[in-house]
């Protein structure tokens, strides 16, 4: 490895005070990501003035099972209150669970309905409808299921275990009513159509909107537009000629997503790199997040992303996973692949700042940064490396001698550390060069961030697709046991989930670069 002198171009570490009440008891319990009370999570929308995030919940256990959707509400995504849930397992539709689903926005009357996947008394997989008992409740409180439900059913060849999660609704310029069910037909992932006009009575369509003989089953599938020049988010309705849609669906543990044109004359979409097409799959996060859902913030004009996050232990802590912190998802200048960043509300949250710029690094050492005590804080830094002169291009591994390879680095954060240094969570980057071609990785490597035995030790990777010679930015977001970290401004995000036994709370964890 060659030694090398790094420079931090800027530094900002912000503290956040918000909410701790985790204490002694319960060191991993997250302060400014939402969690519920306890148990599990997942589902979210906007409307007249309120943010809606209703989640998958086990009203009894830690555990799957009883599924209903929970409801909390919020004026900035970053406060929340839990209100009663919004949709129980009551009827022979969904007496085995309430699962995942989607709310979408009525235009016109403005009214919010939801789609909902119920599990009935035959174990099979049904759609169905919920609308608010009261428009007038600004809390949108209580919910009521449609007395045409099941609305939609699994006939004509789909399986019955498999076929949920609709996602939110969106018209096409004949003004008619599509939404997309995940599913797998013969062994392949599949997203199947359906169309409506007026949301009640669907109609399957004759070929799905996509599918994929590369993938097993679709779950959470989302489809949306984004606009490949301005820096708003889109309406679910929107489409022009400027428009991208983005169809995201989870499935081995991962959100992935491709980015392509979609007809709604036809209903015909086509990606412009298909799942599993090449080297590298677009996910969301390389860590762990799954089963996202986004949103369209109408008042902020952006799309908003959410990920549940699941734990990475065994202990039992009272609740299992919790959501990523909302991110601002849009499309990359590149038209490649999506930037996300998290939603500016949280920087309300900063409270004490610490500032270091033009900092020499040497190879190899590590650098204590003074006066940080924390175990939340948002860490923005920039990386300078002198003297790099590449190509810019991509390398093609397949091709790559690695006699030949030249590397820099690491470089990055030592977060959540122990004061020697036993206990760390490492967020770095290594440059890989090859005659005039390179590449950057990005880790986050958990592997010595607990002293526990039974806790996730993995490494998670990413390619970033920056210019190595300009600055390479590192946002991280620290908040007792998640480790969000976001490189080349939003082009690689990897979220981890860490349980220190030393470097908690009042145990002074240092950061280190
Ligand atoms: C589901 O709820 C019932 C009570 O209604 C309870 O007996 C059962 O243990 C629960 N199952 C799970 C998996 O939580
Ligand atoms: C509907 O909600 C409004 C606002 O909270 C309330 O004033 C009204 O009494 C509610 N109506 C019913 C029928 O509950
Ligand atoms: C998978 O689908 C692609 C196009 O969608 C097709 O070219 C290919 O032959 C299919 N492969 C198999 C094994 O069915």
């Amino acid at each position: 490895m060659k030694r090398s002198v790094y420079w931090i171009f800027l530094l900002h570490i912000m503290l956040f005070v918000h909410g701790n009440k985790a204490g002694a008891s319960q060191p991993y319990r997250t302060a400014y990501h939402f969690q519920p009370l306890k148990n599990w999570m997942n589902g979210p929308m906007y409307y007249k003035g309120v943010y809606h995030l209703f989640y998958q919940y086990n009203p009894y256990a830690a555990v799957w099972g009883n599924i209903s959707w929970a409801h909390s509400v919020s004026y900035n995504l970053i406060d929340w209150m839990h209100l009663d849930n919004a949709i129980n397992p009551t009827e022979p539709y969904d007496i085995g669970g309430c699962w995942s689903g989607s709310a979408t926005i009525l235009p016109g009357v403005g009214k919010p309905v939801i789609l909902y996947t119920g599990d009935n008394f035959e174990n099979h997989q049904v759609q169905n409808l919920a609308v608010p008992k009261n428009i007038s409740d600004p809390l949108l409180r209580e919910w009521v299921k449609s007395g045409r439900n099941p609305l939609m059913t699994p006939v004509n060849g789909i399986d019955p275990k498999m076929y949920r999660d609709p996602t939110t609704a969106w018209q096409g310029s004949d003004k008619i009513w599509r939404v997309i069910i995940g599913s797998q037909i013969n062994g392949h992932g599949t997203a199947i159509l359906y169309r409506s006009k007026d949301f009640v009575s669907w109609t399957r369509s004759q070929y799905p909107l996509h599918s994929s003989n590369r993938t097993g089953m679709w779950e959470c599938p989302d489809f949306y537009p984004v606009s490949s020049r301005g820096k708003n988010g889109l309406d679910p309705s929107f489409n022009s000629r400027d428009t991208k849609h983005v169809l995201k669906a989870s499935f081995g543990d991962h959100d992935y997503y491709v980015i392509g044109n979609y007809d709604s004359k036809m209903d015909y979409y086509t990606a412009d790199v298909d799942f599993m097409d090449s080297n590298v799959q677009l996910r969301y996060d390389y860590g762990l997040f799954y089963a996202s859902k986004s949103f369209y913030d109408s008042d902020k004009k952006r799309r908003i992303l959410w990920g549940w996050v699941t734990e990475a232990d065994n202990i039992n802590k009272g609740w299992s996973g919790i959501q990523s912190i909302p991110r601002t998802i849009l499309l990359d200048k590149t038209g490649k692949q999506l930037v996300q960043w998290p939603i500016k509300e949280l920087e309300k949250l900063r409270e004490k700042e610490v500032s270091l710029q033009n900092k020499e690094l040497k190879g190899g050492t590590v650098f204590k940064i003074a006066g940080v005590k924390a175990s939340q804080a948002d860490i923005e830094v920039s990386f300078k490396l002198p003297n790099l002169e590449v190509q810019i291009e991509l390398m093609d591994t397949k091709s790559v001698d690695p006699q030949q390879l030249w590397v820099v680095g690491p470089f990055g954060l030592l977060v959540l550390a122990s004061e020697d240094l036993t206990e760390q969570t490492a967020i770095f980057f290594r440059i890989f060069k090859v005659d005039d071609k390179f590449a950057v990785l990005m880790c986050s490597d958990q592997s010595r961030s607990s002293q526990k035995r039974d806790v996730g030790k993995n490494i998670f990777g990413a390619l970033l697709v920056v210019d190595p010679t300009q600055k390479i930015s590192l946002r991280t977001l620290i908040d007792h046991s998640i480790v969000e970290s976001f490189g080349g401004e939003g082009k690689a995000c990897i979220t981890a989930r860490v349980y220190p036994e030393l470097a908690i709370d009042k145990k002074i964890p240092p950061l280190c670069i």
